[in-house]
């Protein structure tokens, strides 16, 4: 899967992924990342890539034509790939938003910064608008790796094991169950007792009730949407 970041930042995405497992799949050639400098496609003479919002008010906006002068150097012509555009504004990330775009073959990334970018560029070529969570960062870089993580890790090929993919938090609506390893005894706590047993279907039971236990503490939401879908499991 090939990611392109459109950032006056490109750094700083190619530092965090060159690193562990995308690191490790970009080298094995399953993942590419392009990290590319809209200030690399300014005309002014100074490099500037902002200017004051009409209307007026506080910081400064990123002007259309870098933006999008750079997104069409980098596509190939004739090809449409899905424009992401890192925004508090958008919709919520979500683990069944990274499945859908792990499907694409190519993905463009658009990271803004100030106060975000003239509305003009993003009609242009977004198609999609996502948050991270409901608070603000000061540009749009750190979503963006968060994003390009979370779908990198459902392409065949990154993880060693894509079963794990598969059994954890989400992918059945409750939050995981508590791992443990060696030693089986730590600091006077000892492993429990169930996976300790070889009884898989014991174990399978024990980690089922304690995903409830803890998506009932932690995500009352999620509790109560998994009841609804499974009320044989209401206990009260
Ligand atoms: N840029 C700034 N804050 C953001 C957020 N919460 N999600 C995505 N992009 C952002």
């Amino acid at each position: 899967m090939k990611f392109h970041v459109l950032t006056l930042f490109p750094q700083m995405i190619m530092d965090a992924l060159n690193t562990s497992i995308t690191g490790r799949a970009i080298d094995k050639g399953i993942l590419s990342v392009n990290a590319v400098d809209i200030r690399d496609y300014t005309h002014d003479k100074h490099l500037k890539v902002d200017d004051y919002p009409y209307g007026g008010g506080a910081g400064m906006v990123m002007q259309p034509g870098p933006v999008v002068e750079c997104y069409e150097n980098i596509v190939t012509k004739g090809t449409k790939p899905r424009v992401v555009y890192m925004t508090p504004q958008g919709e919520t990330f979500s683990q069944a938003k990274a499945k859908e775009l792990a499907q694409e073959e190519e993905l463009v990334i658009l990271c803004g910064h100030y106060e975000g970018i003239d509305e003009r560029a993003l009609e242009e070529i977004v198609t999609d608008y996502i948050s991270i969570g409901d608070y603000v960062l000061t540009g749009g870089e750190l979503a963006a790796m968060v994003v390009i993580d979370s779908v990198s890790r459902l392409v065949p090929g990154v993880l060693n094991n894509d079963v794990s993919a598969e059994t954890e938090s989400f992918s059945d609506g409750l939050l995981e169950y508590p791992q443990y390893t060696r030693p089986v005894e730590f600091r006077g706590k000892k492993v429990p007792e169930v996976l300790l047993s070889g009884h898989h279907a014991k174990i399978d039971e024990w980690r089922h009730e304690k995903s409830l236990e803890r998506t009932k503490r932690f995500r009352p939401d999620l509790y109560e949407a998994y009841l609804k879908d499974h009320p044989e499991e209401r206990k009260n």
